[in-house]
Order: C-alpha cells, then structure tokens, then sequence
C-alpha cells in the first residue's frame, strides 16, 4: 500500500518490512531518529511495548494503549493509532453502523481497545464488550470508568445484550482470521438485530467469514476489514508525509495482492 502511495505522489520513498525481536526494539526505536526516516507501522507485540519509548503520545494512542504508527519530525518521535479513526473512516464509507443505537465489540485485545475508543469518541454510543474470556472484557471496561462512577463501557455475555437496541457490532477479535470456519458468535441468529443494523469484521483474509456470512444471510449488511487497513495507512502515510493519497490507492494496492 505505502509503495502504491509513493508512487502516486512521485516521491522515492521506500516502505520496508523488519522483523524486531522484543529485546530489539528499543535501538529499533532509537534508529528511527535519523535524518531522512519518515516513521514506522508497529504490529504485536511491539505496539503496546513502545509506548514508554516515544517523546509524545496522541490521545488516541495513550487511551488505546497502542501504538501503530510512529512519526518522526527532528529528532522527535511521537506515537499515535490511526487504526481507530481508520475503522471509523471504514464504517461511513462502507454505511455500516450509521443506524442509532449501541455498539457491541467482540473481543477485548488492543483491536478491541481501539474499537472501543472510536465508538465513545468518534460515534458517542454505549458499548458492550463481549469477550470469549470474561475477565479480560471486565477489565477493558473497567479502564472506561468515568470519575463519578458511571459505566461508559459494560462487559456483557452474550445474553447481557440488549440486542433490540444495537445499531453495530464490531469484531475486533481474531476469530475467522485465517480460519473461515471460526465465529466468535457461532450459531447466533442476526435476525435478532434491528434490520438496519450492520456488523463490522475486522478480519479481512479470508474476506468472507463465517460471521459475515451468518450475519448476511440473516439479511443484515456486513463489512469485511479491508477499508480499515486501507484507511489506517492512509492516515499513517498522510502523518509521515503531510499528503493527503486517496483511499483508491490504497485500496486498490490491497486487492492487487489480496484477491
Ligand atoms: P489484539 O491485540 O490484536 O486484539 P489479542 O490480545 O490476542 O490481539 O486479542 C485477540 C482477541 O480475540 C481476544 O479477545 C480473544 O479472546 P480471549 O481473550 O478469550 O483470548 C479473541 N479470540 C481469539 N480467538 C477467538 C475465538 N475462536 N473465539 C472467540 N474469541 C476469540
């Protein structure tokens, strides 16, 4: 995708892949200090281990927990997580969610955090979690605590969903990634969301899972994960860079490699 938007834009940029070693990345971080290095995408583990790293932090970063793109200006290296407003980004074009009413994520990992984080700021709804392992669903929550007291994220099995009232479901677990068979909800009729509810799938290989096709043949709308990649590297690119590529070529670069 970045090679797509260098090229679209006329810079010799270059976007490389590096496998990092946990112990590594410190001096992996420090290097990006050098002159001519824009930044960097960070993947697990690395995303929540940089964090104390960094010179600055973005709200987004510091309320996720989790870096994905690391910009470099003069020295200074500041963390943010374009994977939030990219999912957000995702959803408007893809009309999934535009529907009032509460927002339900699967999962409780960093993809869960950022989910979290763009349903309260960028939607304003209420949010259920719903996690294979309860515990960790409480304690995402419990970092949502407001200071009087009031809950703005519950954790909820799947019958502690008020399921009549939601208006978006987002899975942000890794059920169905490179296994089409995997559901996080199996056997859960869709039917019982409102009818123009519509379901987000992170995962976006395989691009049709065994959730969207559960949700679409209960005649709800549902969106794989690939404008939420897209959208998170335009947002990255356009952070390094100051250029604003569209998501076309982003997209477009995705298919080539992924169809
Ligand atoms: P990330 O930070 O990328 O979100 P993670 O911390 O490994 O990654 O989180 C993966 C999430 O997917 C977890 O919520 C996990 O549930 P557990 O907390 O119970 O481990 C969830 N998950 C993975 N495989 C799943 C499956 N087959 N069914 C339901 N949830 C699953």
């Amino acid at each position: 995708m970045h090679a797509a938007a260098f090229a679209w834009a006329g810079l010799r940029g270059e976007y490389r892949a590096q496998r990092v070693e946990p112990a590594a990345l410190p001096a992996q971080i420090a290097a990006l200090r050098r002159p001519g290095v824009l930044g960097a995408n960070l993947s697990l583990p690395h995303k929540e281990a940089a964090l104390p790293l960094l010179d600055a932090l973005s709200d987004a970063a510091r309320r996720i927990g989790a870096v994905n793109t690391v910009i470099h200006r003069g020295g200074q290296l500041s963390g943010d997580n374009t994977d939030a407003p990219g999912l957000l980004r995702a959803l408007e074009d893809a009309g999934v969610g535009a529907q009032e009413g509460a927002v339900v994520v699967l999962g409780a990992g960093g993809a869960a955090r950022a989910a979290v984080y763009a349903a309260l700021t960028g939607l304003g709804r209420e949010v259920y979690v719903v996690n294979r392992t309860p515990q960790r669903a409480q304690a995402l929550a419990a970092a949502w605590v407001r200071p009087q007291g009031a809950a703005l994220v519950r954790a909820v099995d799947v019958e502690g969903v008020p399921w009549e009232q939601v208006g978006l479901v987002i899975n942000a677990s890794s059920a169905g990634l490179g296994a089409p068979e995997e559901s996080p909800l199996p056997d859960f009729d869709f039917g019982r969301l409102p009818a123009g509810a519509g379901v987000y799938d992170m995962v976006y290989q395989p691009h049709e899972t065994r959730l969207l096709r559960d949700v679409r043949s209960a005649g709800r709308r549902g969106e794989n994960g690939l404008g939420m990649l897209a959208h998170q590297a335009r947002l990255a690119f356009a952070a390094w860079t100051g250029l604003e590529v569209p998501p076309q070529v982003f997209l477009g670069a995705l298919h080539e490699k992924l169809d």
